[in-house]
């Protein structure tokens, strides 16, 4: 399973990208905003940062707008990829856009016919939320099994990327049912890193290592 980072903050990015891990970022409006930054040069930067998948979301609601937003998003840098709402107007989008060649993320994705949709009019990628089903009692795990299984019934290209992910729990099982790519937060990806049995493992190294001769 590939790893992206899920932010919009260039330090986060900078960092992870330094740990060999992510190979994809994701952003969107909420994130952008987090930073206090013009979207345009927050995205630019993070080209420079990551070489791989670089979401960036549209914001019209209209297919109209969004192609044209879309158009001028993709001439950032070759590794854009445009964010679409799963709307019927995002569809429509996505269909034009996919036949320019300009790699699409539908996004907002709740159900598994919403990603058979998404997948049907050319995107390159789908996003189910995990955490926001979870938060609202549902399996958001069970959408990510029900996804992949239809995508392997029917041999369809389409990534699935594991969104809205809360917890290194989460990135884990997204793994085992077979999600392509999971999106996480800096501070999961930290939390990815930690185990209090290799802290006890290390401090107990450290104590024997003092009892070794020395010249
Ligand atoms: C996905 O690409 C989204 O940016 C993100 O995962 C949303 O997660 P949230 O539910 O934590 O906002």
């Amino acid at each position: 399973m590939k790893l992206f980072i899920d932010t919009a903050n260039v330090n986060e990015i900078r960092e992870a990208n330094s740990w060999g891990v992510i190979c994809g970022v994701t952003t969107n409006p909420s994130l952008i905003a987090k930073e206090g930054r013009d979207f345009v040069e927050v995205v630019k930067e993070i080209t420079d940062i990551v070489d791989g998948p670089i979401s960036a979301e549209v914001i019209s609601l209209d297919h109209e707008g969004m192609i044209k937003e879309a158009r001028e998003l993709a001439k950032i840098h070759k590794n854009i990829v445009i964010k679409i709402p799963m709307t019927i107007e995002g569809l429509k989008a996505v269909k034009v856009l996919s036949k320019e060649g300009i790699k699409t993320n539908v996004t907002l994705i709740f159900s598994s016919a919403q990603a058979l949709l998404a997948a049907k009019a050319g995107a390159t990628y789908v996003s189910p939320f995990l955490g926001r089903l979870d938060d609202i009692g549902q399996d958001g795990m069970y959408l990510i099994e029900e996804i992949v299984r239809i995508f392997d019934n029917y041999g369809i290209e389409t990534e699935i990327i594991a969104a809205s992910i809360r917890h290194p729990i989460h990135v884990e099982k997204a793994a085992l049912a077979g999600a392509h790519i999971a999106t996480v937060p800096f501070k999961v990806l930290e939390q990815m890193t930690k185990h209090p049995l290799t802290d006890i493992g290390i401090e107990r190294f450290l104590k024997d290592w003092e009892k070794v001769p020395k010249k």
